[in-house]
Order: C-alpha cells, then sequence, then structure tokens
C-alpha cells in the first residue's frame, strides 16, 4: 500500500542531487515532465522549481511499483523514494542533475492532472492568450520560474541595501483622495458616502508628508495604478521601489541609487558594475543635450548614430537653396518664429559607409517614419568630393550649405546621410525612433538575451516648464513641485522657457528604469512658480489642498526617486516584456485573462454603490 505524504518526507529538490549523493536514499516530490516507457523500464523527469532529476521505475524490481510507472502521464504530482545511483555513460549534461538518477523503490501518485494545455518547456507555439488564460501551467515553464525567482532575489537585494543605509520600510494607503493631474486614476466607489476613492497612481504625496513628519528616509516597494494606454513596458498595476530623503541634494540621492543598482546587479547576476563603473557613480547627461543627440531623454547609448541638428546651419545659410528648407529659415529672418510658431527644426543621421542602406531600404525606413506623421525622410549618399548623389536635394543645395553639413555630420565618402525638418516635437520623435530602428536594423543593438552590456545613465537639468495650449501660457513640464535650478529662480517671472530644475531619469539601455525630483518645499519660490503657470494662490490651495497645508508646517528640503521595479527585472532577466516578470498580468487592453478581471456585477452591488447602469 503507497504511502501518503504525512508519512514520507521530502529529502531534496529535484534540482540538488549530485555525484557525490550516490547511494544516498532519497524521497523526492514533483511534478512529471516527461515520462518514458522504455519497455521494462520507464524513465521520468521529475520537475519541481528547483530542477528536473530523472527517476526511474524497473520492472525487475516490484511489480506494483512498476505498475504506478506506467501510470504516470505529463503533470502527474508524484512522491518516490528511492536510491541515487550514477548514471555512468549516460550522463545528460544538459541539466546539473544529470550525473545521477532515483531508481524508484515506493511511489505515490499525489494527484493527476488532465493533459496539459500546452507543453511545459521554454519554446510553446501557443498564442499569449492561451498562456495567460492558464498562466499556473504558464508560470511552470523554466523561463518564468527563473524569472520570478530573480525577481524575488531583486526584492531581497533592494530591501538590505535600503535598510543597510538606513531607510525605514513605511507603508502609505492604496485608496486615495483623487488628485488632478498626473495619470488617469482607477476609481473606486465608496458605499457609505456615494462618492469616490482613487487608486494611488504612487505615493508621492504621502512620502512628502512623511518627510515633513520627520522619517527622513522612507522606502516601500510599493503596488501603483495608473489606467493608462498599455504597452510591452506598462501594466495598469505596477511595483516601485519608491523612495524620499531629507536635507538631500541631487547628488545624495545618486549617490543611494547608485548603491542600490550595484548591489542588485552583484546579488542578482554576480555582475561587478564596477569594472564599467569604477568610481561608482553613473554618467550624466543634460536633458538638453540629450533631446539634441537623441532626439528623447532615454537614449539607449550602446551604440552611435546621433543625430545631429541642423537648424542653425540651415538659418546662417539660409535655407541653403534647397527649397522645402526655405520657409524654416524665413521664421527665423522675420522676428516671429520664437514667440508665435511651433518650433521647426532640421536634423540628421549620418549612416556609416561600414552599414551600407539600399535604395530599397531608405524607402523603407521612409515608410517607418512617415507612419508617425513625418513628411519625408531627405537623403543623400556622399560621393566623391563630398557630392550628393541619391537625392533629391542634389540640383538645388548650394556648395556652401552642402560642405557645411558634410562638415558637421562628419560625411566621409559611401556615408549616407538621412534629413527631416519640421515641427520640434514631431522631429525628435520620428528621429528618435529612426536611431532605434537603424540600431536594429543594423545589428548595433544586441539582441535580447544575448547578455551583459549595462548602459546607464542618469538624464538631468530638464527644463521646469513647457509651452502650454494657449499661445504664450506655460504649464509644468512634470509637476509643479520639482525644485528649480537656484540659479533659475529670478528668471521664473520673465522666461519660464529658460529655468532647469533638479529632476532627473536613469536610464538603462534606452528604457528609463527610475524617475524623481528634489521637490520645491520653499513656499516663495512655490508661489513664483504657481505664477507662472497662470496658478492663483486660491487654486493651487484648491488644487493641491492637503499636500500645501502640510509644506507649511515646516517642510526640510527633500528628494527622491521611484524605479520601475518590474521594469528593472525585466532587464535584469533579459525579457521582451513586463508580462515576462509579473505573475498575474494583464493584456495591453487591461484584462486578466486566467479570471476574467474586469468583469460585469450585479444591479444589487451597483445600487448600493449608488450606481446606475448606463445599458
Ligand atoms: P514616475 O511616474 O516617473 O515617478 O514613475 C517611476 C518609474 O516607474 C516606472 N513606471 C511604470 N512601470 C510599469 N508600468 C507603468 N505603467 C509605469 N509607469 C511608470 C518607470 C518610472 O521611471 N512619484 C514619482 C517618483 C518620484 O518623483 O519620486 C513617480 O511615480 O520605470
Amino acid at each position: 500500500m503507497a504511502r501518503f505524504i504525512d508519512e514520507l518526507k521530502r529529502t531534496h529538490s529535484c534540482g540538488e542531487l549530485r555525484l557525490d549523493d550516490a547511494g544516498a536514499d532519497v524521497v523526492l516530490m514533483g511534478w512529471v515532465a516527461r515520462a518514458r516507457d522504455r519497455g521494462g523500464v520507464v524513465f521520468v523527469d521529475l520537475r519541481d522549481r528547483a530542477g528536473i532529476t530523472q527517476v526511474v521505475f524497473d520492472k525487475q524490481g516490484d511489480e506494483a511499483l512498476f505498475a504506478v510507472g506506467q501510470e504516470l502521464r505529463s503533470e502527474y504530482v508524484l512522491a518516490v523514494r528511492g536510491t541515487v545511483r550514477d548514471r555512468g555513460d549516460m550522463k545528460n549534461d544538459k541539466i546539473p542533475t544529470g550525473a545521477i538518477e532515483v531508481l524508484a523503490a515506493e511511489a505515490t501518485i499525489l494527484n493527476v492532472a488532465k493533459p496539459p494545455v500546452f507543453p511545459i518547456q521554454d519554446e510553446v507555439n501557443a498564442t499569449e492568450e492561451t498562456r495567460l488564460a492558464h498562466r499556473y501551467l504558464d508560470l511552470r515553464r523554466p523561463v518564468l520560474q527563473k524569472n520570478l525567482q530573480m525577481r524575488a532575489q531583486a526584492y531581497h537585494a533592494a530591501r538590505n541595501a535600503l535598510h543597510e543605509q538606513g531607510f525605514l520600510e513605511v507603508e502609505t494607503p492604496f485608496l486615495v483622495k483623487y488628485t488632478p493631474g498626473g495619470a488617469r486614476n482607477f476609481l473606486v466607489p465608496s458605499r457609505a458616502s456615494g462618492k469616490f476613492y482613487s487608486l494611488a497612481e504612487s505615493p508621492q504625496l504621502f512620502k512628502q508628508l512623511l518627510m515633513v513628519a520627520g522619517f527622513d528616509r522612507y522606502f516601500q516597494i510599493v503596488r501603483c495604478f495608473r489606467d493608462e494606454d498599455l504597452r510591452g513596458d506598462r501594466q495598469p498595476e505596477f511595483t516601485q521601489i519608491d523612495l524620499e530623503m531629507s536635507f538631500v541634494a541631487q547628488d545624495d540621492v545618486f549617490a543611494v541609487c547608485e548603491k542600490l543598482v550595484f548591489r542588485l546587479w552583484k546579488e542578482v547576476l554576480g555582475v561587478d558594475l564596477s569594472e564599467k563603473y569604477p568610481d561608482g557613480t553613473f554618467p550624466r547627461l543634460p536633458f538638453a543635450e540629450s533631446m539634441r543627440d537623441y532626439g528623447n531623454d532615454k537614449p539607449d547609448r550602446r551604440f552611435e548614430l546621433r543625430h545631429v541638428d541642423l537648424t542653425a546651419l540651415t538659418v546662417a545659410h539660409d535655407g541653403g537653396g534647397i527649397g522645402l528648407l526655405a520657409p524654416i529659415a524665413a521664421k527665423f529672418r522675420d522676428g516671429t518664429y520664437r514667440e508665435e510658431l511651433p518650433e521647426e527644426i532640421v536634423k540628421a543621421i549620418r549612416v556609416p559607409a561600414a552599414h551600407p542602406l539600399s535604395r530599397k531600404q531608405i524607402d523603407e525606413l521612409e515608410g517607418f517614419v512617415k507612419q508617425m506623421g513625418a513628411a519625408g525622410l531627405g537623403r543623400a549618399k556622399i560621393d566623391a568630393g563630398g557630392a550628393w548623389a541619391q537625392s533629391p536635394f542634389a540640383k538645388q543645395v548650394t556648395d556652401g550649405f552642402r560642405a557645411a553639413v558634410n562638415e558637421a555630420c562628419g560625411a566621409q565618402d559611401g556615408d549616407v546621410l538621412l534629413f527631416m525638418f519640421g515641427g520640434e516635437q514631431l522631429v525628435h520623435t520620428a528621429m528618435a525612433n529612426l536611431r532605434l530602428e537603424l540600431g536594429k536594423r543594423l545589428g548595433l543593438i544586441p539582441k535580447v538575451g544575448s547578455g551583459g552590456e549595462w548602459e546607464l545613465l542618469w538624464v538631468v537639468d530638464p527644463p521646469l516648464f513647457e509651452r502650454g495650449e494657449a499661445p504664450g501660457s506655460w504649464v509644468a513640464a512634470h509637476h509643479p513641485f520639482t525644485r528649480p535650478h537656484d540659479a533659475c529662480i529670478e528668471h521664473i517671472a520673465t522666461d519660464p522657457g529658460t529655468v532647469l530644475c533638479h529632476r532627473y531619469d536613469l536610464v538603462l539601455n534606452g528604457v528609463e528604469i527610475a524617475g524623481g525630483s528634489i521637490r520645491l518645499h520653499d513656499s516663495e519660490v512655490q508661489r513664483k512658480v504657481f505664477s507662472a503657470i497662470g496658478l492663483s494662490e486660491e487654486d493651487a490651495k484648491e488644487k493641491f489642498s492637503f499636500l500645501l497645508e502640510g509644506l507649511s508646517h515646516g517642510a526640510p528640503p527633500h528628494g527622491g526617486i521611484a524605479f520601475g521595479f518590474d521594469r528593472l527585472v525585466m532587464l535584469l532577466t533579459e525579457s521582451e516584456s513586463l508580462r515576462d516578470v509579473v505573475a498575474f498580468p494583464k493584456t495591453a487592453r487591461g484584462n486578466d485573462l486566467l479570471t476574467g478581471a474586469p468583469g460585469p456585477v450585479d444591479e444589487r452591488q451597483l445600487s448600493e454603490l449608488k450606481i446606475r447602469s448606463i445599458d
């Protein structure tokens, strides 16, 4: 009679046994990954989260036991006792336990299982919908087991690193008051009052109030909720490593983050980042330079293909003979450029001759930027003596402008120049994406999973304000509680566009993994900022009520940052999507295919909440 689990104690995991254990009597439990009946002998791959061990049922022994072996099917749950033996020449080098196998002496089927909907292995053909609907099976696949184990290691390392640096873990509410601005919030009806809570998009306001309350160094590994349009690197609920510190400047926050990242890489990957960053700090790139050279604020600097801004040259050469550029140059001439019109710019990317592009490929790239709303993609192939070939501008361009552009771009024989001009935002976005697309097509970006190039970068000193919709108006580029640079304070009223602030993002391989700022705790500067964005004191009180009140009760200088933990783990595990590092993720449309959330509720529940159904 087979024994049940109460009497069998597991001695080892399925990933643990080695040649040294040969001869030992062991008990393993796990899932049947594979059972092969080779006449007289059944070989079973028994799997748990630690690995796979081969178990052998031999007909020569106990017949009843052999019958159990023959009954086994994929994903049955099995307990087995047996003796570890050397596999000798039959060793399997592909798995860590491959030198041994366990000869079954006793076995109990703990549970049967339906045939799995898809095979439990890394490479599966099943669609993502099918996998998400059966996520418990999907999660048994080794790649997802590994990702979630690394995620757990990352939690552990982050907690330890921050505890050791004197941070206090404090929880903040999820059910919060709705405040306007920021991401779109999920709303939660309150039965008692007929009013609504909002699900916290981050602990931002509470962590600032914790600084007012004197907690100095706070952290939390915390879930945040945002009802945003989703992409591969966004989930509607995601996790942050959130921290805030008092009596600090930007450098102090950076130092904490750099230590944290070093620690994570060491403990999760065994990688020593000091080989690449010997002084323990990551490079810093001013926001304006990032926009100029890469067209966005999260550049992937594992490859070059920088943008070259040709706007000033275009103006200096009065359009350089190129009809399409004449209007841009003219805008500067009549002096209306800065005040009235959206800025227009001219940019180029030089693709070196070492990466030849055919006419067809350039046409495809033009199609790519047109999808983003660009009118087209100018081109010129550099011929002998710097002449432009295969270019619609070749006949028009003045010699002087052509030579100046070639020089600015560092163009050599055989290089291709790709140009774009138009509204600043469009050109930046389209050219930033073009750069990435070129990087991919030319094989300059290491493929996900190819291991090991970690390009970390702080993007710093962005503008505090950006232009609002109404002509001449300004809005806060991020939020109005960011501290401006001291030297810029006097320009807040007169020239808001030039005011830089202490906001920063940490970028890893072109992905923003953290963002934060030094906060504005000084009420006098605060008033100037509100006034620049056209917010009266009453409006400000109404809009930011409890934060402003809190800050007026002796707020220390403070600042902080939040890491997107899921993104961090996505990069650490070299995964393609956040869905590969979140146990129960949602689809791009915000659905949980496993549970069917969001789902309908009945009329009675709605009426209790004083909500009327619409249809
Ligand atoms: P921010 O909004 O920049 O800052 O968020 C911080 C980091 O969180 C990650 N992130 C996301 N990850 C997955 N899915 C999402 N939908 C998502 N949205 C953001 C990003 C981002 O860098 N309270 C401030 C922090 C501060 O100022 O201290 C905040 O939330 O990696």
